[in-house]
C-alpha cells in the first residue's frame, strides 16, 4: 500500500500512541481489502455510542483512546446514545446507566467529537456532497450518504469510524471506488408503494433478497427524503444494503451508467410477505415509537396533526436529533404532541435504549428497521404498520384490526 510521508509518520509513532493506534486500524482494514492508498475523508459519523451496547469494556476503550490526547481533525459527529442526555429522568431511565452513558459522551466530546447523538446527521448538519469521501458507521445514514446524497463511504465500524476521524483519512477500497457502485441488482416494483411503512416493507424484501449488493429500482413514484431514508434504514437492516440507485431519482442513477451488464433482474409485486415477517400477532400495545431513523421535522409535524384533539393511552415517543427536537419545539410542535401525552425525546431510539429496565413488553413502529431489531434488541413484541395505524394505537392502547 503506499503511503504519503505523513501517513508514515503516524504509523512510526512520531504523533503519538493514540495517532499510532488509529492509523494501524485504517492501514490493517485497507490491506485486508486490498487498498492501494488511504483517502481524506470530509467528515466522520461514529456508531457505538450506547452503554447499553458498549458496556464497560467499550467505556474503558473510549476512555484509554481520548487519554493519548487524540483529536478527530474533520467535522465527526455521533449516532443515538442509550438516553435523552437531559431528560433520561423522566424516561425512567437508571441513575447508573446515566452516569455511564455520560462518561461515553464525555470520553468522545474530549476527543473533539460532537455530541450530536443522531442517526440523521444529513439532517443537522453534517451534510455531505455528492462525490465527497467520508466515513461513516451509521448503517441507514451510511445508506442515505452514498444513495440519495452520493458522497461515498463504506459501512464502517465504530472503532474504524473512530481511527478515521482521528487520521482524517480511509482506505480506498469498496463503495470508495466507482465499480462497487454498479447495480447488481434491478428491482422491478410492480406493486403500489405508498407510505412510509410501504417502503419499510419493501426494503426489508429486497434487502433480503440482495444480501450486501447494490439494488437498482424501477417503478417507484413516491421520492420524499422520509420514504427514501425508510427505504435505505430497511435494506441496511434486513440486508446489510450500503448503496442503492432509484431511477430518475438518485444522483448516481440519473447520471446514467449504473447498472452492471450482469446485473441480475428482481421483481417486487407485492410488500405482504414483508409486513406479515415484520409483525407478531401482539394486541396490546405498550409503547408506540415513530423516528427510526430519527425524524424529520416534517415527519414532527406530521404527528402533531394528527394527534390533534386527542389523548394517547400507550406510550408514545417521537425520537429525534436534539437540534430537530429544538425546531420542533420553536414551532410550538412539541407542546402540542406532549398536550396529548406523547413525547419528543432527543439523542436515542427504541433500538439502543435500555428498553429492558423499563417493564415494556410491546411495541408499534412505522419503521422497518425498528420492527427488525426490536425483538431481538429491546426482547419487544412488535407490530408493524402505517403511521396513522402506529398513533391509533397509541390511542387506543390496542392494534387496529
Ligand atoms: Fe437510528 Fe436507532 Fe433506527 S440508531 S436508524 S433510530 S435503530
Amino acid at each position: 500500500m503506499h503511503l504519503t510521508l505523513e501517513e508514515k509518520a503516524m504509523l512510526a509513532g512520531d504523533f503519538g500512541p493514540g495517532i499510532k493506534k488509529a492509523v494501524e486500524i485504517v492501514v490493517a482494514l485497507g490491506k485486508i481489502y486490498g487498498a492501494q492508498e488511504l483517502v481524506p475523508v470530509r467528515s466522520v459519523q461514529v456508531a457505538g455510542v450506547s452503554y447499553k451496547n458498549l458496556g464497560d469494556a467499550g467505556l474503558e476503550f473510549l476512555r484509554e483512546w481520548a487519554g493519548q490526547g487524540v483529536q478527530a481533525r474533520v467535522p465527526t459527529t455521533l449516532n443515538p446514545a442509550g438516553m435523552d442526555l437531559a431528560r433520561w429522568r423522566e424516561l425512567g431511565i437508571s441513575e447508573e446507566f446515566a452516569r455511564q452513558q455520560m462518561a461515553v459522551i464525555e470520553a468522545f466530546e474530549a476527543m473533539g467529537i460532537i455530541p450530536s447523538c443522531s442517526c440523521t446527521p444529513y439532517l443537522t448538519g453534517n451534510l455531505p456532497a455528492f462525490g465527497q469521501h467520508i466515513a461513516w458507521s451509521e448503517s441507514s445514514a451510511v445508506s442515505f450518504a452514498n444513495s440519495v446524497l452520493g458522497a461515498r463511504t463504506n459501512r464502517e465500524g465504530g472503532p474504524s469510524a473512530l481511527a478515521a476521524a482521528i487520521t482524517g483519512r480511509t482506505a480506498r477500497y469498496g463503495l470508495h471506488l466507482d465499480e462497487n457502485r454498479r447495480a447488481t441488482h434491478v428491482i422491478e416494483v410492480r406493486c403500489p408503494v405508498a407510505s412510509e411503512a410501504d417502503f419499510g416493507a419493501l426494503g426489508y424484501l429486497v434487502g433480503r433478497q440482495v444480501k450486501n449488493g447494490v439494488p437498482y429500482f424501477k417503478g417507484l413514484r413516491d421520492r420524499e427524503q422520509g420514504t427514501l431514508k425508510a427505504l435505505g434504514a430497511a435494506m441496511a437492516a434486513s440486508g446489510a444494503v450500503a448503496l442503492y440507485h432509484v431511477e430518475g431519482v438518485t444522483p448516481e442513477a440519473r447520471a446514467g451508467g449504473v447498472v452492471a451488464a450482469e446485473a441480475e433482474a428482481v421483481v417486487v409485486d407485492s410488500l405482504d410477505e414483508g409486513y406479515t415477517a415484520l409483525n407478531s400477532p401482539v394486541d396490546q400495545i405498550d409503547l408506540v415509537s415513530i423516528g427510526c431513523p430519527h425524524a424529520s421535522l416534517v415527519e414532527i409535524e406530521e404527528v402533531a396533526r394528527w394527534l390533534e384533539g386527542k389523548r394517547v393511552r400507550a406510550k408514545l415517543w417521537i425520537t429525534t436529533a436534539r437540534e430537530t427536537g429544538e425546531r420542533a419545539q420553536e414551532k410550538g410542535l412539541v407542546e402540542r404532541i406532549e398536550a396529548a401525552g406523547g413525547r419528543v425525546v432527543a439523542d436515542t431510539c427504541l433500538v439502543v435504549a435500555p428498553i429492558e429496565e423499563l417493564s415494556l413488553r410491546s411495541m408499534a413502529t412505522n419503521s422497518a428497521k425498528a420492527a427488525f431489531y426490536a425483538p431481538t434488541h429491546s426482547g419487544l413484541e412488535v407490530r408493524f404498520g402505517r403511521l396513522e395505524q402506529c398513533l391509533e394505537a397509541a390511542v387506543t392502547g390496542r392494534w387496529p384490526g
